[in-house]
C-alpha cells in the first residue's frame, strides 16, 4: 500500500524530540501565547524572511485576519481564482466583502495576473494570490499592476520562491496554514500571519485576541484565533528538518517527472515549473486523461491518489450568489477534471516512487 499521504512516518523518526518538546509545555503550564508562541513566532519569521509573524488558530483565520488587518470588509471587492480550497473565498465572504473571481492558467494552476488585473474595478480592495500546490504565483507583474493590498495565500507554499520573492513575503501579508498534512505540519490546527509592516503586525496581534491589547479592555471587534503552545513546540521540532523534507519533495518530483518521461507516458502532463521559480511540490499534481478511471486503477494497486479540487469555487453552492455559471472559468473548470495529486511526502521512498510512476504507465498501455 502507497498512501497519497503518511504522516506517521514522519513524526516516528521525531517522536522522542516531539514528546520532550510537548512535555515542557505542559509542565510549564503556559498554553496559550507566551514563550513558546513568542519563540517560534521569531524562528519561522527568520525561516521566512520576514519582520513579523503571527501565530493563529488555522490558516483560514490567517486569511480572515489577514483581511480583516488590511480594513477590507462589505462593500469591496477581492479578486482571487476558484481553482483552491474553500478558504481562500471563504475567508473574503467572512469579512462581508465579494470575492471575484478570475481564471487560472492552466499550465500552473495558478492566478494569471494579466486576467486578475482585468477584473479590478474601483471597488477592489486586494488581491488575493493563491501559491497553489507549492508554486508561486507570478508576482511582479501582480504588484506592479495593482496599488491596492496583496494578500498571499501561501497556506501550501511554506519556502517557495520566485524571481527574487519568497512566499508569505511578496505582498503585504502571507497566510499560512499548519494542517498536519502541510508541509510544515502541527498535531491539530495552526497557522501564522507574515508581514515586513509593524503597524499590520500590531493589528494581526490585537485582531487575535478580541481587539484588545491590554487583558479586558477591547480597541475593535476581533476573534479568539491564537496558535496553541503545544502546537508551537512541535512545530519548533519540526521546522529545521523543512529545508531537508522540502528537497526530498522536489528530488521525487523530479523522479516522477522523468520517470513518465522515460516511459512515454503522454497522457499525463507533470506539473509546470516556470523559470526563475522554487516549487515546494505541497503536492505532486498531474493533469490527465481520463483521470478518474486512472484514480481508479491506481486504488486497485493499492496506491493512494487524491482529486484537488472536483468542483471550482465559482460553482459551490454556497457562492451561487455571485451569479458565476459552467463555462465562466474554463480553465478551473477543466482542472477540476483532470488534475490529479499522487503520493509525495518526505518519507516515501524510490522504490515507492517507481511503483506509482510504473502503474500510471500501465493503465495507459505503456511501460515493460
Ligand atoms: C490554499 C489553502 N488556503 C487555506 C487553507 C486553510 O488552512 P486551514 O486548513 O489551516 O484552515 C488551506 C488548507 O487547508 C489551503 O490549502
Amino acid at each position: 500500500m502507497i498512501p497519497a499521504f503518511d504522516l506517521k512516518r514522519q513524526n516516528r523518526s521525531l517522536s522522542g524530540e516531539l514528546t520532550r518538546a510537548m512535555t515542557e509545555v505542559i509542565e510549564a503550564g503556559q498554553f496559550i501565547l507566551g514563550g513558546t508562541v513568542a519563540a517560534f513566532e521569531e524562528e519561522i519569521a527568520g525561516a521566512l524572511d520576514v519582520t513579523h509573524a503571527v501565530g493563529v488558530a488555522n490558516g483560514s483565520d490567517a486569511l480572515y485576519l489577514a483581511l480583516l488587518a488590511a480594513g477590507v470588509g462589505p462593500g469591496d471587492e477581492v479578486v482571487t481564482t476558484p481553482f483552491t480550497f474553500f478558504a481562500t473565498a471563504g475567508s473574503i465572504s467572512r469579512v462581508g466583502a465579494k470575492p471575484v473571481f478570475s481564471d487560472v492558467d492552466r499550465d500552473t494552476f495558478n492566478m494569471d495576473p494579466a486576467k486578475a488585473l482585468a477584473q479590478v474595478s474601483p471597488r477592489t480592495r486586494a488581491m488575493l494570490p493563491v501559491h497553489l500546490f507549492g508554486l508561486m504565483v507570478d508576482m511582479a507583474p501582480l504588484l506592479a499592476g495593482f496599488a491596492g493590498t496583496v494578500i498571499e495565500d501561501a497556506a501550501q507554499a511554506i519556502g517557495a520562491r520566485r524571481d527574487g520573492y519568497r512566499a508569505g513575503s511578496a505582498g503585504a501579508m502571507g497566510c499560512f496554514s499548519f494542517f498536519p498534512t502541510k508541509n510544515l505540519g502541527a498535531f491539530g490546527d495552526g497557522g501564522v500571519v507574515t508581514t515586513q509592516d509593524g503597524s499590520l503586525a500590531e493589528a494581526l496581534r490585537i485582531l487575535r485576541t478580541h481587539g484588545s491589547r491590554r487583558k479586558y479592555l477591547h480597541e475593535r471587534f476581533g476573534v479568539n484565533s491564537r496558535l496553541d503552545a503545544l502546537q508551537a513546540a512541535v512545530l519548533r521540532v519540526k521546522l529545521p528538518h523543512l529545508a531537508d523534507w522540502t528537497a526530498r519533495r522536489q528530488a521525487i518530483a523530479a523522479r516522477y517527472t522523468a520517470g513518465f518521461s522515460a516511459l512515454g507516458v503522454s497522457e499525463v502532463l507533470p506539473p509546470a515549473v516556470p523559470a526563475g521559480s522554487v516549487h515546494v511540490f505541497h503536492q505532486y499534481t498531474v493533469r490527465a486523461e481520463r483521470r478518474d478511471a486512472l484514480k481508479a486503477h491506481l486504488n486497485q494497486a493499492g496506491i493512494g491518489s487524491t482529486v484537488y479540487y472536483p468542483v471550482p469555487l465559482h460553482l459551490q453552492p454556497v457562492f451561487a450568489e455571485l451569479g458565476y455559471g459552467p463555462g465562466d472559468f474554463p480553465a478551473s473548470e477543466e482542472l477540476s477534471r483532470t488534475a490529479l495529486s499522487l503520493p509525495v511526502f518526505p518519507e516515501l521512498v524510490d522504490d515507492e516512487v517507481d511503483a506509482v510512476i510504473e502503474a500510471v504507465a500501465a493503465f495507459y498501455g505503456h511501460g515493460y
